[in-house]
């Protein structure tokens, strides 16, 4: 075992691992000088086969050499991992300047917005939403609502007829009919909100369509009162047009109510007409099964499109029934 041979294996082991371009070709000359066919390997395993004497001092230089050897695998081993980290570094460079291709996510449109709107700030007060079918019973949207037959809602020029018209079913004209569904199922107290889409015989013009969307409120219960309607619809008037906002009952009429009255609000400086109201005739209550002798109820309707229309300034109804997605996303995507 002759120390030059021994220097010569650690200079061609730092060489090799010096001359390694990239990690593999290291690992090529970390096997060729480290590995169990490597001179220094083949070495220290003849060790045995000397003297003590011998085997004292060829085992420091083997030992020696093979820390040499170790030593110089390690630097180049870190020289070279920084230099693929590096190279890493930049050949996967994210450019989080470049545009993206972006896809509009889907939205609600202003209608379903406001809607949903209405219905959490009425849930949050313990109202319950309940929804009646668009094709509906002549009976539950005129008679049981005392609208007589003769009433001028019921020609032809306002209903939707379904044939055979002598099925007596309609389109519905408002969500009233929500009101007698909700009476005959259920008990006082009773505090809903029906919103939905209802129907009548109109040309599409700046402020008509033939298809449109109201809101029914309804409570029945001990006590009621036109101070709670008046409550509720200032509330409910603030919350929609803002903590300025006034409103004012005007006398009027509808066969389902009694008193009945217009609800206008103040707003933007103008007095504007808002939906009808009144206390819940006893006419419509008692054949629903309500003993007027101990609950009074209130109920209220206003469109959704004219709630719309009003609080953002829109002037023509073909925008918010045309589904212009240019109009629309002003909404948002009020999901
Ligand atoms: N149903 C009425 C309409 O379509 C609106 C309305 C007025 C609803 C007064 C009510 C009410 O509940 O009390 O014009």
């Amino acid at each position: 075992m002759n120390p030059a041979d021994i220097a010569s294996w650690i200079s061609d082991a730092q060489k090799a691992f010096s001359a390694a371009a990239d990690l593999d070709q290291l690992k090529v000359a970390r096997l060729a000088h480290t590995g169990d066919k490597a001179p220094i390997s083949l070495a220290s395993r003849s060790l045995g086969t000397l003297s003590p004497e011998e085997k004292a001092s060829a085992g420091k230089l083997i030992g020696d050499a093979k820390a040499a050897i170790a030593q110089a695998l390690a630097s180049a081993t870190e020289k070279l991992e920084a230099s693929r980290d590096a190279k890493v570094l930049l050949e996967e460079v994210v450019d989080i300047t470049l545009p993206v291709l972006r896809t509009h996510r889907g939205g609600l449109h202003p209608i379903s917005i406001i809607k949903n709107e209405i219905s959490d700030f009425f849930i949050e007060q313990g109202y319950a939403v309940e929804e009646g079918p668009e094709l509906e019973s002549g009976w539950l949207n005129f008679d049981a609502l005392n609208i007589p037959a003769d009433h001028p809602a019921r020609t032809m020029q306002d209903t939707f007829f379904i044939e055979p018209v002598e099925s007596g079913v309609v389109l519905r004209t408002h969500t009233s009919p929500v009101q007698i569904r909700t009476m005959l199922t259920q008990k006082p107290p009773i505090y809903v909100i029906c919103p939905g889409r209802t129907f009548r015989a109109d040309e599409l013009d700046a402020t008509h369509s033939p298809v449109f969307h109201q809101v029914e409120g309804l409570v029945v219960d001990k006590g009621i009162t036109m101070a709670h309607l008046k409550g509720t619809l200032d509330n409910f008037a603030r919350h929609m047009f803002g903590p300025d906002v006034t409103t004012r009952l005007r006398p009027s009429f509808f066969p389902f109510t009694e008193p009945s009255a217009e609800v206008d609000i103040f707003f933007n400086n103008r007095w504007i007409e808002w939906g009808g109201c009144g206390m819940v005739n006893p006419k419509v209550l008692a054949p629903c099964g309500i003993d007027t002798d101990i609950y009074s109820g209130f109920a209220f309707g206003m469109g959704l499109e004219r709630t719309l229309m009003v609080r953002h300034g829109i002037t023509d109804m073909h925008d918010i029934v045309e589904g212009d997605l240019r109009f629309t996303r002003q909404f948002g995507v009020g999901l």
